[in-house]
């Protein structure tokens, strides 16, 4: 597994690389979880070459928000890429991501409106502009993030096609603890209570989902539905069935529409979503 750490580096594992055909880029924040190994074994089946970026990115984080905090493990990472079987990590640091004089970001509407974009102003700003540095540096012929963000992947899947990038954004299902808590970074924050807790954001969103099959009016589902998110404990940002690649909300389930939820339990800030039927 190759590993750069600087402009030069990359170039050079890219070439050394090149031969073996397309590369598939797996972006990270790192503190790698089994959901982000999944993300790397989608990229294997899309491309013979396979690299990851681990960059915690604080563009896209609020000045009131966890950059400080959020949890780094360098070491324990690039063990856990080589066992997935990773050809090249790329490692940045903030100066080579936004050089002196940096003065270009992307401002996103559409999808990237609402939801995350309203409780983290900003968010997809970083988000968006850091992605798009990743696919200038790394030159994937492919990406794939996780659907555990889904809103992410939809404000990336339509950058790249407004920006006319020739990178093919791959989606990848949530995975999930045997309880059905979606894996992410942050749970290690979780008091056990609070852990034992934090599977129900998840079962909500199923009985939601069980409701509006049965033929339940939407607007009721999901009221009653946050209300018993208060009742457990969770601080609601919110609980809505939208369009899958507008984010605008519907009040109709099916195929074109995800049930996408954010609530606070404690410290720690949960992210789910699933399909409306
Ligand atoms: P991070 O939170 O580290 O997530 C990296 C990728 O892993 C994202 O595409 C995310 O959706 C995916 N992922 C995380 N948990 C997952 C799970 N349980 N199941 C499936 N996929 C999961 O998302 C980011 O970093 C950043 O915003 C980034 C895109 C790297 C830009 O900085």
């Amino acid at each position: 597994m190759l590993i750069a750490r600087t402009r030069g580096a990359l170039d050079e594992a890219a070439a050394h690389l090149r031969p073996r055909g397309a590369l598939a880029l797996v972006p990270t924040m790192g503190a790698l979880h089994a959901g982000h190994l999944t993300l790397l074994a989608v990229a294997r089946q899309a491309a013979p070459v396979v690299a990851a970026s681990i960059f915690v990115n604080p563009t896209q984080f609020a000045p009131n928000e966890d950059f400080s905090r959020y949890p780094r493990d360098e070491a324990g990472d690039l063990k856990k890429l080589e066992g997935a079987g990773c050809d090249l990590v790329w490692l940045p640091d903030v100066a080579e991501m936004y050089p002196p004089g940096d003065a270009t970001a992307i401002e996103m509407g559409g999808p990237a409106h609402g939801w995350e974009g309203a409780v983290r102003p900003g968010h997809f700003r970083g988000v968006a502009t850091v992605v798009a540095k990743l696919f200038g540096q790394v030159r994937p012929a492919a990406a794939v993030f996780g659907e555990k963000d889904w809103q992410q992947l939809q404000v990336i899947r339509r950058m790249a096609a407004d920006l006319s990038l020739p990178v093919r954004v791959i989606g990848a299902p949530v995975v999930r603890e045997d309880d059905g808590l979606a894996m992410s970074s942050r749970n290690r924050f979780l008091t056990p209570a609070e852990r034992a807790a934090a599977p129900q954001l998840h079962g909500i969103l199923c009985e939601v989902r069980d409701a509006l099959a049965g033929g339940a009016v939407a607007a009721h589902a999901l009221g009653s539905a946050r209300a018993r998110l208060v009742a457990d404990g969770f601080a609601p940002d919110y609980l809505s069935l939208v369009d899958n690649e507008t984010l605008v909300e519907t009040d109709r389930a099916g195929g074109h529409a995800r049930l996408i939820a954010a609530a606070r339990l404690g410290s720690v800030r949960l992210l789910d979503n699933i399909a409306s039927q």
